[in-house]
């Protein structure tokens, strides 16, 4: 496998070699003059057809002129199952099971450029089996909210290491002959209001933090097609807005693909097609006939049609159509991509507590108490457009069964009740004795007795908490970061019952742990990690691979701290503001456009405040002092590493940091080593500090590597918004480097 860590630097080279340098993004216009031909061979009409949905999951080629469709798939953890040609409803084919990937947060927890690659071309993989064109995917916003429904989709609270993975993620993918289409752009970060909040932020903070994973893809990645995100940006559409889609995204980034409109996203005729918007998903309300009415009246020119065909057709001919009768004709899910599966968990699990060396399990462990359901639920489906069918899923209990072996006992108990999230319907008429009714109904006596009688008789307990993907969810936020249906009150009985307790979390995103954290004396954040994540926590929970993974975003002490509830720019307290897509979809509602709009005039308008700036994640609570439960980065092994001194140096286009790593334990482990950035003389205004290099190494027991990191200065610019640029203040830099951004081992000083 040729690692494409540096994409630019090689295609520089290669170009500096043939003397022309062509971006990423360049490579989509080889075809321009074939495909301004074939234009102008269209009609009107077929070239309007390509602008719209022709299923829920794919938009119009040209039959006559041998163009085929474009098909999209969701992702972005796994390729969706087939849906039905007019909604999401399960087609019901055979060979689409896919492998379902770790999600989005796990993902990152394993700061691995290679494992982003990896994954991105086991997604790709999986989607030409499919016929599928274009991922839907990899959805990289920042997790600005502890409670965010889709902090598990998305990577990072950090701009860098989701830009690294982002770019990764988009080579993986798009090197398989796949396109991705990356999402939601921009500034998607409440699932609250989604269909119309505003989110109004500042220019700096929109540069340096919210579109650094979208440029990175974008610029770097040659990132084929791009979504625009449901709601506004200081006040328009994202599938209307001007400045991130014609400025931004094309002027300055000199994107050459596609945008296509989340489901439901497009907002108007005249909008979508003078700022930005190529294809609607889904229906026609917009950029069908309306357009060849505006062109006939002159409100539009056929011209503007023509170009927004020509950005479609640069993928097209860069995708090669899977024909029909190709497609789908083999499993879905490959064993190379359940192998990719693996290694990511692997690497994503995170030790946030050891006290005691609990874990590995010792080998005098012969009786296991697994408590909670999250050891049994499958974690593949749920969370709508991010759901997988999966091939199959290792769930914990059955990894722990299967790597304990016949001579140590496991009993499990489930603990709690279960919360299967917001229903769609009337409660149920059956109650199942396993399912709460509300999401903090308190503790259940005789579950929570059943479990501590097996934590009794056991060497070793491990309680499974966490979330499900109902309670963490695209379409709501979560209204607290509380551990739900009593799981607190059992861990601490647990706890009483036996000390020897283990917290394996099932989740996506934060949890709050005040009361869980001073009674389990190990903690391990176990995400949902996809096809063989019972398989990986287990090799980590019996100790045959030291824990790696490290913290993609911040675990706050409570939600209070966290930046957007300190200022009360979350929860947005307007309700009834989201005029969801269905609105929108004349297709679907019996409204006219003219009722539409006359409602949408009464609407109260939502608004997000992104007053705290760039201070997002550690950045706030390092700046403001607060301390976290745990600290962005953070993540602990199995082994001590030491950190040598560091030499650094800074030159024109780099800062580089050498220094020598030493593995000081007795197996085989991965460290993250990170580089942070002050500037304690600046007169610019920064967060204390910046993550702005990483790496992960791998060293056998007392190997020494030296390890030099680098930052390009081009990383260092702020936007300077006086002169609406990228600028760079020279100054001392402090560079701080360590295991987590609150354990810095090293620091030195350069001048750039
Ligand atoms: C959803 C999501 C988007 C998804 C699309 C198609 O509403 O916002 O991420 O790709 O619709 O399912």
């Amino acid at each position: 496998m040729i690692k494409r860590f540096f994409p630019l630097l090689m295609a520089a080279l290669l170009a500096a070699s043939c003397g022309t340098t062509q971006s990423p993004q360049d490579k989509l216009t080889v075809n321009d003059k074939k495909i301004d031909q074939i234009i102008a061979q269209m009609t009107l009409e077929e070239k309007v057809n390509m602008l719209h949905s022709k299923t829920n999951m794919s938009s119009a080629g040209v039959e006559r002129l041998g163009i085929a469709d474009m098909h999209y798939a969701d992702g972005p953890f796994g390729i969706r199952e087939e849906g039905v040609p007019n909604g999401f409803q399960s087609a019901g084919w055979k060979l689409d099971s896919a492998t379902y990937f770790p999600t989005g947060s796990a993902l990152a927890a394993t700061w691995s450029r290679e494992m982003a690659y990896l994954y991105g071309t086991g997604m790709g993989t999986e989607a030409r089996l499919r016929g599928k064109d274009v991922i839907l995917g990899p959805a990289v916003n920042i997790q600005r909210l502890p409670v965010g429904g889709r902090t598990y989709e998305y990577l990072s609270e950090d701009p860098i290491l989701s830009a690294a993975l982002s770019l990764q993620y988009t080579l993986g993918v798009q090197d398989k002959g796949t396109a991705v289409c990356i999402k939601h752009f921009a500034v998607n970060n409440q699932e609250t209001n989604r269909g119309s909040v505003d989110a109004q932020i500042d220019e700096r903070t929109l540069r340096e933090i919210y579109l650094k994973p979208f440029e990175s893809a974008v610029v770097e990645g040659g990132a084929m097609s791009v979504m625009p995100a449901y709601n506004k940006v200081n006040g328009d559409y994202c599938s209307e807005n001007e400045h991130l889609l014609n400025e931004i995204l094309r002027g300055e980034w000199g994107f050459k693909g596609f945008t296509v409109s989340d489901w439901g996203g497009t907002h108007s005729t005249m909008g979508a097609m003078l700022h930005g918007l190529n294809v609607q998903m889904t229906g026609s309300n917009y950029l069908g006939q309306p357009v060849i009415d505006s062109i006939a009246t002159g409100a539009l020119t056929e011209a503007l049609v023509d170009e927004k065909v020509k950005q479609i057709l640069r993928v097209r001919y860069a995708i090669e159509a899977i024909p029909d009768d190709v497609a789908n004709t083999k499993m879905t899910s490959q064993p190379e991509c359940q192998d990719i599966a693996k290694q990511v968990a692997e690497k994503s699990i995170v030790l946030l507590k050891n006290q005691g060396g609990v874990l590995p399990i010792a080998k005098s462990v012969k009786k296991i108490a697994v408590i909670g359901q999250n050891a049994v639920l499958k974690t593949q489906s749920g969370g709508m457009g991010a759901g997988v069918k999966a091939l199959y899923e290792v769930t914990p209990l059955e990894g722990i069964c299967k790597r304990a072996g016949a001579d140590v006992e496991v009993k499990y108990a489930p603990g709690y009740k279960n919360f299967p999230g917001r229903r769609w319907g009337p409660p149920s008429a059956t109650v199942d004795p396993l399912v709460a009714s509300a999401i903090d109904e308190a503790a259940d006596p005789d579950l929570c007795a059943e479990a501590v009688a097996l934590a009794q008789e056991a060497d070793l307990v491990i309680f499974f908490g966490g979330t499900n993907k109902s309670i963490e969810t695209e379409g709501s936020d979560r209204q607290n970061i509380d551990l739900p249906t009593g799981q607190n009150e059992v861990v601490a009985a647990l706890a009483a019952a036996n000390p020897n307790l283990v917290t394996v979390l099932i989740s996506g995103g934060p949890t709050d742990l005040r009361q869980l954290e001073p009674v389990s004396p190990a903690i391990v954040q176990g995400w949902w990690n996809g096809t063989e994540g019972g398989t990986a926590l287990a090799e980590v929970l019996f100790g045959d691979i030291a824990p790696s993974g490290k913290l993609p975003f911040t675990f706050p002490a409570k939600l209070e701290d966290s930046p957007a509830y300190a200022l009360g720019n979350f929860p947005d307290k307007t309700q009834g503001g989201d005029l969801f897509t269905l609105m929108y979809r004349q297709d679907r509602t019996r409204m006219s456009r003219e009722e539409i709009q006359e409602m949408m005039a009464k609407m109260p308008k939502p608004v997000s405040k992104y007053t705290e700036g760039s201070l997002v994640g550690y950045r706030w609570y390092d700046t403001k002092n607060v301390k976290p439960m745990y600290a962005f980065g953070h993540g602990l092994s199995y082994v001590d590493f030491e950190y040598g001194a560091v030499k650094a140096s800074a030159k024109k286009d780099v800062v580089k940091v050498t220094f020598n790593l030493t593995n000081k334990g007795g197996m085989t482990a991965d460290e993250v080593v990170q580089l942070y950035v002050a500037r304690p003389e600046a007169t610019v205004e920064w967060p204390s500090k910046e993550l702005k290099a990483f790496d992960r190494v791998t060293l056998a027991a007392g190997e020494t590597k030296t390890v030099t990191l680098e930052i390009p200065v081009k990383d260092l610019r702020y936007w300077n918004v006086d002169k609406n640029a990228w600028d760079l203040e020279h100054g001392k830099l402090v560079l701080l480097l360590g295991a987590a951004s609150d354990d810095i081992r090293q620091q030195a000083e350069v001048t750039i």
